[in-house]
């Protein structure tokens, strides 16, 4: 049997001492991850700004530090450097008994039928903004961002239209979202990462103001289910933990949605045949009713679409984690304080797992083919395990409702030889916003 080596000893990418592998894998992260995969195997330690990571590249590493059976790895030792400054109290960066207690109670936002509620509040507002595209040139991730936004603080929060509330939300929750994917850290005004803090503590000061009428009158948003939200045993969330979530809600939901929204545009704009073919099965919905939950979830052609999008361009490349028990990966003991990455990027791309990877294909996840499921942690777009996005759902539904609009309404194409200058890092987007026209149907 081959001996279990300690992870220290394996390969060792020899890389700039600072910066690590930054610039390449903004310039390129799959190509980077690719290369250095075959070079050293699934398991190797490289070098991010400041620290030394250990790559784990494969469907294994996927399952086994997702699944994270036992409690071998932390999340939040992994995620709070990125999310604490701007977001504390995030579940993200909760662990073990803690974790599990609060995602008991966040699961009662998201049941079946608030998702229903949602839906009925978001379809309006989409095809009200979907309205005002027509025949302009735009740019796509903008446009989308700002939607993205109008639907959050409508649907999660709710705020009362009369005292300009949702404006001021929303700069304030523009502010915090651009300190969380900012890559220069520096507490100094009026720096991005100082006016997003405070963009983020103006959030909590807005909901907890708000906080005492959710919990007397609530309603069917997001904000008023997690402060009613029970688990059987009757297990709440306190008011600071109300709103701290809340406002991580909303900054997971949004750029998430946006970036996969503007993948789709750019993929079917660049797919004539499967937009046409999407069309047609748009057009047979009857517009006299508003588009509903059930409605929504049965569009299947369309889930494939988005699935493909996730696959190719998966909103969150990397996810770290840190070992806090030890265990083994790939013929290596991961020993306590290692901090690790496992890739949905590198695995959507693994030509062992896909067909022509590189290609746009939304029937590899048909049921006659579900490539996806060769392996149940190769397609990871949501995460898994304990950790799994607790928003799939939602964001599968107002996703399919901004496509299916969109596709009822206009059509869209791309030049033939612009391929979309894509970004990764710190969040997946165009680095030309995607400049797109809409041009009306009729
Ligand atoms: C296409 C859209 C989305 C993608 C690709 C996505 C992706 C992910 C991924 C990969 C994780 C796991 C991170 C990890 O394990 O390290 C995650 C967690 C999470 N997501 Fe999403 N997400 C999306 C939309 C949403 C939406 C719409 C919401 C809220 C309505 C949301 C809320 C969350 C929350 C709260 C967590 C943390 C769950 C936990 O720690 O238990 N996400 N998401």
């Amino acid at each position: 049997m081959a001996e279990t080596l300690a992870v220290q000893a394996s390969p060792m990418d020899w890389t700039w001492p600072v910066v690590g592998r930054l610039f390449e894998a903004r310039r390129d992260l799959l190509n980077t991850l690719q290369t250095l995969e075959r070079r050293y195997g699934p398991v190797f330690q490289t070098r991010v700004p400041g620290v030394r990571v250990v790559a784990a590249l494969s469907p294994d590493a996927n399952a086994l530090v997702l699944r994270n059976k036992g409690d071998v790895v932390s999340s939040r030792q992994g995620w709070s450097q990125f999310i604490d400054h701007v977001f504390p109290g995030a579940i993200m960066t909760a662990d073990g008994d803690d974790h599990r207690r609060q995602r008991r109670i966040m699961q009662a936002a998201f049941r079946t039928d608030a998702l229903r509620d949602y839906v009925a509040r978001l379809t309006p507002i989409i095809t009200a903004r979907i309205a005002t595209w027509a025949d302009r040139d735009l740019l796509a991730y903008d446009a989308l961002k700002r939607l993205t936004l109008e639907v959050a603080t409508d649907v999660f929060v709710r705020p009362a239209r009369s005292r300009n509330v949702g404006g001021r939300l929303n700069r304030a929750f523009i502010d915090a979202v651009e300190a969380s994917i900012s890559l220069v850290r520096i507490n100094l005004w009026p720096l991005p990462f100082a006016k997003g803090r405070r963009g983020a503590a103006t959030l909590r000061r807005h909901f907890r103001r708000m906080l005492p009428d959710k919990r007397r009158h609530p309603g069917d948003d997001l904000f008023s289910q997690l402060a009613l939200a029970r688990t059987d045993d009757g297990e709440a969330f306190t008011d600071t933990e109300v709103i701290q979530h809340l406002a991580f809600l909303m900054m997971a939901a949004h750029d998430t949605s946006t970036s996969t929204l503007t993948s789709l545009i750019y993929l079917l704009g660049k797919h004539p045949d499967q937009q046409r073919r999407l069309r047609a099965a748009a057009l047979q919905v009857d517009v006299d009713e508003p588009l509903r939950f059930d409605t929504l979830d049965g569009m299947t052609a369309l889930e494939h679409t988005i699935q493909e999008a996730l696959r190719l361009y998966p909103p969150l490349p990397v996810m770290p984690r840190v070992a806090i028990k030890p265990f083994d990966l790939h013929g290596y003991r991961f020993t306590p304080g290692t901090l690790l990455g496992v890739s949905p990027l590198f695995t959507h791309y693994d030509p062992r797992l896909w067909t022509q990877p590189l290609r746009f294909d939304p029937d590899r996840f048909a049921p006659e083919r579900a490539e996806h499921l060769g392996h149940r942690y190769q397609w990871v777009p949501f995460g898994g395990g304990p950790h799994l996005c607790i928003g799939r759902r939602f964001a599968m539904l107002e996703i399919k409702a901004t496509l299916h609009e969109l596709l009822r309404r206009y059509r869209w194409t791309l030049p033939g030889d612009y391929t979309m200058p894509y970004q990764l890092i710190p969040i997946a987007k165009p680095r030309d916003g995607l400049p797109i026209r809409f041009c009306s149907l009729e």
